[in-house]
C-alpha cells in the first residue's frame, strides 16, 4: 500500500476532522500518500481530490464539522456510481480507501469492497453511537454534552414557571443520546426508539412525579421514539389526559451535530485514524477500527451494520431509580 484516500460521509460528527488529521499524520508518518476525498461518495465519483500532506491538517483538530464536507450520495447506491467510483480511484493510483462515518457508510463501503475488490477500513463517526462493536462512536460525546447543557437551560425556566418541558434529541435509530443526556441533565423520563412502552412508563412517570410534590419536569425524546406521535402531538396527549400540567416542547435538532469537540473525541478520533492506517498496512480490510473497553479492535462491517446496538439496561434502572 502507497496511497490511501480518506473521505467523511452521512450525517456530520464534531471530531471528524480530527479523525482526517489522524489519518493524514498516521501516512505521513507510515511513508505514505493521503489524498482527502471532498463531499463524500460522492466527491469519489466526482473526482474531487486533494493531496494531504502533514501540514494540510494543521488547525482543525479544534473544529467541528468536517473541512472534507460530506454528502449523502444517491448515485453511489447505484451499481453505476459505485463502478465510477471504483475507476476513479484505480486512476488516481489510490490502494485503500478510510471511510469515516455512520452505518450508511459502511454499507457503502461494504459493497465496494464487494463488487470490486477494494480494501476499506472504516471509522465510526455519528452522533448518534448507534454502531455495533465499538462503544462510543466519534461525535457523541460532544452532542451528549451539547445537549446536557441546553437541558440545564431549559431547567432554569422550566422551574421559574413550574412547566414541564419535552426535549426533542437526536436519535433516528438509537436512544443512546436521550437515555444519556436524560440521566445527566436529570430528566424525569425518556422516550427512545428501543422501548415501545414509552407512553404509558411516561404517563405514570409524570403522576407519579406530581404525587412526590415536584412541581416542573423534563422529558427528553427520542426523535426515532416509536409512539407514533409526534413531539407536539405528545404534548397534546398529555395536556388532554392529566391535569394541571403547563407544557412547552423544544426541539434542539442540528445545534447538536455542531461545535467543537470534547477532549474525549478528540483523543477518540486521533486512536481510530491511527488505528485505521495501522489495521490497512496489517493487510485488513473491510473492517471498521472500534473501541472496546478502552482498546483499539477491528470489527467486520457486516457485524457492525447489521446487529443493533444492544440498549443500556443498566443505565435505564439508575433512571428509574434517581427519579424516585
Ligand atoms: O445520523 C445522525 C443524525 O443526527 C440523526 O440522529 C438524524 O436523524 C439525522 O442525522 C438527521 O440528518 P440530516 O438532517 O443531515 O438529514
Amino acid at each position: 500500500i502507497k496511497k490511501i484516500g480518506v473521505l467523511t460521509s452521512g450525517g456530520d460528527a464534531p471530531g471528524m476532522n480530527a479523525a482526517i488529521r489522524a489519518v493524514a499524520r498516521s501516512c505521513a508518518y507510515f511513508n505514505l500518500d493521503c489524498i482527502g476525498i471532498y463531499r463524500g461518495y460522492q466527491g469519489l465519483i466526482e473526482n474531487d481530490f486533494e493531496l494531504l500532506t502533514a501540514r494540510s491538517v494543521r488547525n482543525v483538530i479544534n473544529r467541528g464539522g468536517t473541512f472534507l464536507k460530506s454528502a449523502r450520495s444517491a448515485e453511489f447506491r447505484t451499481k453505476e456510481g459505485r463502478e465510477k467510483a471504483a475507476r476513479n480511484l484505480t486512476r488516481a493510483g489510490i490502494d485503500a480507501l478510510v471511510v469515516i462515518g455512520g452505518d450508511g457508510t459502511f454499507t457503502g463501503a461494504m459493497l465496494l469492497q464487494q463488487e470490486h475488490g477494494f480494501p476499506v477500513v472504516g471509522i465510526p463517526a455519528t452522533i448518534d453511537n448507534d454502531i455495533n462493536g465499538t462503544d462510543y462512536t466519534i461525535g457523541y460525546d460532544t452532542a451528549l454534552n451539547t445537549v446536557v447543557d441546553a437541558i440545564d437551560k431549559i431547567r432554569d425556566t422550566a422551574s421559574s414557571h413550574n412547566r414541564l418541558f419535552l426535549v426533542e434529541v437526536m436519535g433516528r435509530d438509537a436512544g443512546d443520546i436521550a437515555l444519556n443526556s436524560g440521566v445527566g441533565a436529570g430528566a424525569e423520563e425518556i422516550l427512545i426508539p428501543e422501548e415501545d412502552k414509552g407512553v404509558e412508563q411516561m404517563m405514570y412517570s409524570l403522576e407519579k412525579s406530581r404525587k412526590a410534590g415536584k412541581t416542573s419536569s423534563i422529558i427528553v425524546v427520542a426523535e426515532g421514539e416509536k409512539s407514533g406521535k409526534n413531539i407536539f402531538e405528545l404534548a397534546d396527549f398529555i395536556g388532554e389526559n392529566l391535569e394541571g400540567y403547563d407544557i412547552r416542547v423544544s426541539v434542539l435538532g442540528h445545534i447538536q451535530r455542531g461545535g467543537a469537540p470534547s477532549c474525549y473525541d478528540r483523543v477518540l478520533a486521533s486512536r481510530l485514524g491511527v488505528g485505521a492506517i495501522e489495521a490497512l498496512l496489517r493487510g485488513e480490510s473491510n473492517v471498521m477500527i472500534g473501541i472496546t473497553n478502552k482498546i483499539v479492535t477491528s470489527v467486520d462491517f457486516e457485524v457492525a451494520i447489521k446487529e443493533q446496538k444492544p440498549l443500556d439496561k443498566e443505565l435505564r434502572r439508575v433512571l428509574n431509580i434517581t427519579t424516585v
